[in-house]
């Protein structure tokens, strides 16, 4: 740079100054002059050029690739319902080199989570995220007819037996967790003082207890030791945004992830050899690998060990943070309103209690019997649900319904092939046009006959109708409510809809019961903030809990 203005007709005093100047200097002020400029062509792009009529609008940004990923990422939902004013239910932003079109609303969801695999898939948009850590041939790694018959195969084993069995399982983790966890007993269970738990870490530990014990099997129940928590963090060390965002980047994490996966698909492909060879002594007609024995794809081919070990850590994963972190937001609020609480304990001593003290055994049966603790959870979910936004990569050109959103009365948006659509279920469940008070936690909204139950309710009104009334499909894993048009849909909707629901309640249902019934609980600094930089919406901290046990526990 320097030897070019030398020679051409800059002035001897410019000229003498940039002899002074070290390289170094120039090199960071010309980093800083092409981002200038790039910012400046940026924003000349979208102010002056003329748009695209079929385009959706796009969201304005200064920095090229970079796009809304900063707005985005600290607070989705902020995002979406900013955007929603300026734009409408239909627009564009770009996230680090993608271009994303989010579609709002019950039309919105319906386009995207409605929508037919051929047009907008779920494997294009998740397998670079979700194939390094559940391994080959399964979910996101197979054709999407594939997947909707492994999807069925997991359903056979999340079947009312199972459920039957789990409650009783789940009700003595949780009792056992509270009776040796050393923060629970560091308050010696005879005093009344008061100690405090994390509720994020204690869910997350009772999660993983509860699920290896039921659906995971006794085997991974009684390997749960430093070697497998080991595996395990790493292979979730690999499931952050930061995956989503760069498939591959040479870092130690990407590394651990990899061996990890090797090693947790052993770990499974070792448990059903020992299965097959009439190894170990352990009861397993109630688990999932039990289930997945009996199943054949439709050609009559059995699942090979490698397909069961992949499903098997598939549903690990799935499960974890989404009832974990379902389960601490519940606690949140419980602890943060005592009139709830002590309804929710009156309902347990009126269904469980037994006349010298103490509490029976709740069974699969009693969770339909048992309104506040279902409402409790839903209306949790409502507020929390841990999947804010369900993307799919649009592989055919995606003409947008007029009746959502379009340019003109005679024209129509067309999203294009290779851009992506996002759905969020938070966006609906939270729309003040739709709920009462959205912000505020209120579970009698779900409880016909109460007072939050009466008036404008139409977001609970439409969910419950669209549960027991709504059109019903069988995308290949038996009849699902359809759901798409739902205000309410932390589990999604659709043919990628959730299979883990009614396992989820019964895990959720039998924790929650459980500390009930022990414990009181407050909340002395209030509800935490959502954390968005997980893949799953999970409590910042600090999220502790306080808490004492009952006098009559
Ligand atoms: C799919 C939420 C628990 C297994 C989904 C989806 C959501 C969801 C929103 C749709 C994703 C999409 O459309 O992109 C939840 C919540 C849970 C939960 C809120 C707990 C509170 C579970 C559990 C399991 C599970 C416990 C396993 C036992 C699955 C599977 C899919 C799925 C296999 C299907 C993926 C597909 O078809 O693409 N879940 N889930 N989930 N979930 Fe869950």
């Amino acid at each position: 740079i320097s030897s070019t203005f030398k020679s051409t007709t800059t002035p001897a005093i410019l000229e003498k100054a940039m002899e002074n100047v070290p390289m170094w200097a120039l090199l960071v002020a010309g980093f800083f002059g092409v981002q200038i400029v790039a910012v400046v062509l940026n924003v000349l792009r979208q102010l002056v050029l003329p748009k695209d009529p079929n385009l959706p609008p796009e969201v304005f940004h200064f920095y090229p690739i970079i796009g809304s990923a900063i707005s985005y990422g600290n607070d989705p939902i902020n995002f979406f319902f900013k955007c929603r004013e300026q734009y409408g239910e239909v627009f564009t932003f770009v996230l680090l080199g993608r271009k994303v079109t989010v579609a709002l609303g019950p039309k919105g969801n319906d386009m995207i989570l409605g929508g037919k695999p051929n047009v907008v898939s779920a494997e294009a948009a998740y397998t670079h995220l979700t194939t390094p850590v559940f391994g080959k041939h399964v979910v996101y790694d197979c054709p999407n007819e594939t997947l909707m018959q492994q999807k069925k195969f997991v359903k056979f084993g999340l079947n009312t037996d199972n459920f039957r069995a789990y409650m009783g399982m789940i009700e003595d983790e949780t009792s056992m967790f509270m009776s040796t966890d050393p923060n629970f007993t560091a308050i010696h269970s005879k005093t009344r003082e008061w100690g405090r738990f994390n509720s994020f870490k204690s869910m997350s530990e009772l999660t993983i207890l509860t699920a290896s014990r039921t659906l995971q099997g006794a085997e991974v129940r009684s390997k749960l030791d430093k070697t497998f928590a080991q595996r395990y963090n790493d292979l979730d060390g690999g499931f952050t945004p930061l995956n989503f965002l760069f498939p591959s980047l040479p870092l130690p994490s990407y590394r651990r992830r990899d061996k990890a996966q090797r090693a947790m698909s052993e770990f499974y492909q070792d448990i059903i050899r020992s299965r097959r060879n009439g190894g170990g002594d352990h009861e397993h007609e109630h688990d999932m690998l039990a289930a997945l024995d009996q199943q054949t794809y439709r050609d009559g081919r059995a699942l090979t060990d490698v397909e069961k070990a992949h499903i098997m850590i598939a549903l690990l994963m799935a499960g974890q943070h989404t009832s974990s972190a379902t389960s601490s937001w519940t606690l949140l609020h419980i602890a943060n309103n005592q009139a709830v609480q002590q309804a929710l304990y009156e309902e347990q001593v009126k269904h469980f209690g037994l006349p010298g003290g103490g509490f029976k055994t709740m069974e699969y049966e009693d969770l339909k019997d048992l309104p506040l603790l279902d409402a409790v959870i839903r209306e949790t979910l409502r507020m929390h649900p841990p999947l804010h936004s369900l993307m799919r990569k649009v592989m055919q050109d995606l003409p947008v319904p007029q009746s959502l959103a379009a340019p003109s009365e005679s024209g129509s948006y067309v999203i294009p092939k290779g851009y992506y659509v996002l759905a969020s279920p938070s966006v609906a469940a939270m729309d003040p046009n739709v709920w009462r008070n959205p912000t505020e936690w209120d579970p009698y909204r779900w409880m016909p006959g109460s007072a939050s139950a009466a008036g404008n309710l139409s977001g609970a009104l439409m969910a419950r109708s669209d549960e027991e009334k709504g059109e019903k499909v069988d995308y290949g894993f038996g009849m699902v409510s359809k759901g798409t048009e739902s205000p309410y849909q932390p589990f999604g909707a659709g043919r990628h809809r959730c299979i883990g629901e009614n396992f989820a309640y019964v895990q959720l249902g039998s924790i929650i019961a459980t500390m009930i019934r022990a414990l009181e609980l407050r909340l002395p600094e209030g509800m935490p903030e959502h954390n968005y930089h997980t893949m799953v919406v999970v409590p910042k901290s600090p999220c502790d809990i306080e808490y004492r046990r009952r006098s009559t526990a």
